[in-house]
């Protein structure tokens, strides 16, 4: 399954997970979060959400009822699944961002079905979402064989072999996330990692009415502001930073002319902010605020078209009855 340039640098961390040797150095920690505090307005990468109580409290988000995204984009997967893998004759499906790859069994289910076997290939930072997604989908489906990688995006997505045809599933909306250069970069990454018989199956949320989407990142019982503001907890663990998590409030609100639900931690009084390995420190004024998310909206056929200039060809557009959610499949097309 891995590329034969690939092969050296990949080691078991886990049965049937794989490791990149050079994933998450403290060094590189601290160039991506000073790199994005640095910038105005400052903002943090969304990986930094996913420790172990973030990814927990993820979950919890996707039950909430103000939270549309995971309930709308599991029915249409339950819906096309047998469309897609019929269209997209792949023997390997790699998932990025996989959490615990619920949503995702629709497809594999559809795989076995149709053609009795296959390759699983998630791509996750988080070791342990990897062992429950390994475990949740070798008991559901022995038949398939899975391949965990503990890895970013990128670094999964260029393991992979390019001979071997592909289904990249990329679900959750989990795309909005990135602000439009980290788009672009994306983009470009994903289409030189396939091969000229791959497919990418997008799941994305839809612009819609203002109120729906400000209630599902605001919602009543507060879980998503939590969500929010551990993303201090985590920085500092990782870092060794003194971010004050209990002078931080959140707030957050659908930028229109962005098309994104922007999220942010305000101070709620002055604070200076220390990084150990640096003598130096932030200064945050009362009222400061930081971007810690965003959350972007799409119209599906605008993006089938801006995808054309990554070599993406638009083959497929599945959406709930309400339209609220789309499923997007593209072919890799040669530019
Ligand atoms: C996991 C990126 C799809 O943007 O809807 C949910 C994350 N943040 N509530 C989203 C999230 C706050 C979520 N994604």
């Amino acid at each position: 399954m891995f590329s034969p340039t690939q092969r050296s640098l990949w080691t078991p961390a886990a049965p049937h997970i794989w490791a990149i040797n050079a994933t998450g150095s403290a060094a590189e920690d601290y160039v991506s979060v000073i790199r994005t505090l640095l910038d105005q307005p400052r903002w943090l990468e969304a990986q930094y959400l996913y420790d172990e109580h973030g990814s927990h409290l993820f979950e919890e988000i996707c039950e909430l009822p103000e939270y549309y995204l995971t309930r709308t984009e599991n029915s249409i997967l339950a819906e096309c699944a047998d469309q897609v893998i019929s269209a997209a004759p792949v023997e390997c499906i790699v998932e990025l961002g996989s959490g615990t790859s619920k949503k995702t069994a629709h497809l594999l289910r559809q795989q076995i079905k149709q053609r009795g076997r296959g390759i699983f290939a998630p791509i996750d930072v988080s070791l342990s979402s990897l062992e429950a997604s390994r475990d949740l989908i070798s008991e559901e489906f022995p038949e398939l064989t899975f391949n965990g990688l503990c890895a970013r995006y990128e670094e999964g997505m260029s393991g992979v072999d390019k001979t071997v045809p592909k289904l990249f599933v990329f679900l959750g909306s989990t795309i909005g996330n990135f602000n439009r250069s980290e788009f672009s970069i994306f983009f470009r990454r994903l289409s030189q990692s396939m091969g000229p018989k791959d497919f990418l199956l997008l799941g994305v949320d839809r612009v819609k009415d203002t109120p729906l989407l400000e209630k599902a990142y605001d919602d009543s019982r507060g879980v998503t502001a939590e969500f929010i503001l551990n993303v201090f907890r985590h920085v500092n663990r990782r870092l060794g930073s003194d971010f004050d998590r209990a002078k931080m409030r959140y707030h957050s609100w659908y930028n229109p002319q962005w098309q994104q639900i922007e999220m942010y931690a305000i101070s709620t009084a002055a604070q200076e902010i220390h990084f150990p390995s640096f003598d130096t420190s932030f200064v945050w004024e009362e009222n400061d605020r930081i971007l810690v998310e965003i959350s972007r909206k799409f119209e599906p056929r605008r993006l089938q078209s801006q995808l054309q200039f990554f070599g993406l060809k638009s083959v497929g557009h599945f959406t709930d009855p309400r339209e609220w959610f789309s499923v997007l499949l593209f072919r890799k097309s040669q530019i």
